[in-house]
């Protein structure tokens, strides 16, 4: 028998359906809740509510677990390539040797950008935020490929304007990087793998060949991979909502990189070394912050910590902060940063605040530590996250177009003034 659930409302009973995910999870359906009551749910900040089916990506914060189209996120972060799961997330299968080899050829033949695009990076001041430069950037390359406003291209053309973004992006966010030092910038070398490529643009120069380390490119596939995807958060339901209008790609995911910015999601990674170092100068005392951070009158937070899914460890802070410790070994750095990141984590993992409200390391606890000491300069940390989300973002738009999903449109509840006369302004 089918389950329903039954909603009470001015003295009537309706009934809904509990549709249940490949995973188990309900969910009860009230897409005709209004048509069939007049009322609407209230759910601020979406906590309880479902936006779409999706069959990315699967999550279940209360036990930990993150896997892509079905594959564990640690065999993917241990075993996999960047690339390899970017097309598993948008394809929805692991590639064969020679699909993937094809695809890499493809991604290959459009890593160049526009020369006409330089002339944004003259216009930014040269302290701009890179992530302000990237949402625009990424805009902009619908001005380049006008064929990506058609809102409804054929498989082959919607597949075109996907290799087209993933193929620039690398080039794009180390141009971004470049400029930022007043330094010339390099152009792909197609052959490298994805993420090789994307690190001789950002280290390398023109004036003498640059050898990438090999820890380095594994250490960055690692990071990449660890944010492919998260499914319904704030930058992809902003991707897919954008894109329920029927907006292009490249304007999609230029707001997808908007919502990304921001310190409560994808920006807490710069946010959390800036807090380090604040601790860090302030003499190390993390009891001190930890009282701050539950202090409800003092707006600090300890950043880097909560998740508004993971009730749990966030499975991917558990990887990147191994990964942080074998990186720091094997380039031989010493970042006093991490041992207070340590010590804080220890302290608010044993303190009743933190242990009542399930509050855990997330995924960018430590990320920030790794991509320092790769080299990347703080204010490119949200960057690099967009970087690894990228195919996500993509995965989730076309799964939204495949699925013909209706234009993304909440209701509310009106609390403003009842109706009432216009006053001329000599009478006010
Ligand atoms: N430090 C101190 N207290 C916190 C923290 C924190 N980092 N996070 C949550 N809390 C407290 C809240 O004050 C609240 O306490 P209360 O119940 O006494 O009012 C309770 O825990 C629940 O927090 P909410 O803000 O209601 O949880 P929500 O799910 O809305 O927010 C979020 C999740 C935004 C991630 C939050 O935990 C946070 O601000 N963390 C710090 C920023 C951060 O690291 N963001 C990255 C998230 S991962 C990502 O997007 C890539």
């Amino acid at each position: 028998m089918t389950e329903t659930a039954s909603i009470s409302i001015d003295g009537k009973t309706h009934e809904f359906p509990v549709i249940t995910g490949t995973e188990n999870e309900k969910a009860i359906d009230i897409s005709k809740l209004r048509d069939q009551t007049g009322a609407i749910t209230l759910d601020p900040g979406f906590k309880n509510t479902g936006a779409t089916k999706s069959a990315v990506t699967f999550l279940d914060g209360e036990k930990g677990i993150l896997r892509y189209r079905g594959y564990p996120i640690e065999q993917l972060a241990e075993q996999s390539t960047f690339l390899e799961v970017a097309y598993l997330l948008i394809y929805g299968e692991l590639p064969s040797a020679a699909v993937l080899e094809e695809f890499r050829r493809k991604i290959d033949r459009h890593t160049l950008i526009h020369e006409d695009m330089k002339k944004f990076f003259d216009g930014f001041p040269s302290k701009s935020h890179p992530m302000g430069q990237l949402s625009c950037l990424v805009g902009a390359l619908s001005a380049f490929y006008p064929e990506s406003l058609d809102p409804n291209p054929t498989e082959e053309e919607e597949d075109l304007t996907i290799v087209k973004l993933l193929a620039k992006m690398p080039t794009i966010v180390s141009w971004i990087y470049k400029k930022s030092l007043g330094h010339p910038v390099m152009y792909p070398r197609n052959g490298l793998n994805f993420v090789h490529n994307f690190l001789n643009m950002t280290f390398g120069q023109i004036t003498e060949d640059v050898e990438i380390e090999p820890e380095v490119v594994s250490a960055m596939h690692k990071l990449l991979i660890l944010h492919a995807d998260h499914e319904q958060n704030c930058s992809t339901s902003t991707v897919r909502i954008v894109g329920s209008s029927n907006a292009n790609l490249y304007a999609s995911i230029s707001a997808g990189i908007s919502a990304l910015w921001g310190p409560l999601h994808g920006g807490a990674n710069q946010a959390v070394i800036e807090m380090l170092e604040n601790i860090k100068n302030d003499g190390g005392d993390s009891a001190k912050w930890l009282a701050k951070a539950k202090d409800k009158n003092d707006p600090f937070r300890l950043m880097g910590f909560g998740h508004r899914v993971y009730k749990n460890f966030d499975p991917r802070a558990k990887i990147i902060k191994k990964a942080c410790d074998d990186v720091l070994e094997r380039l031989g750095i010493n970042d006093p940063v991490l041992d207070i990141a340590k010590e804080l984590e220890e302290a608010a993992l044993k303190d009743q605040y933190f242990v009542d409200r399930k509050l855990y390391p997330n995924v960018d606890f430590y990320s920030g530590i790794i991509y320092r000491a790769l080299g990347f300069p703080t204010d490119m940390f949200t960057v690099l996250f967009a970087l690894g989300r990228l195919p996500g973002w993509i995965a989730q738009w076309k799964e939204m177009r495949a699925n013909k999903e209706p234009i993304g449109r909440p209701r509310q509840v009106y609390t403003g003034s009842v109706i009432r006369d216009y006053v001329s302004l000599e009478k006010r």
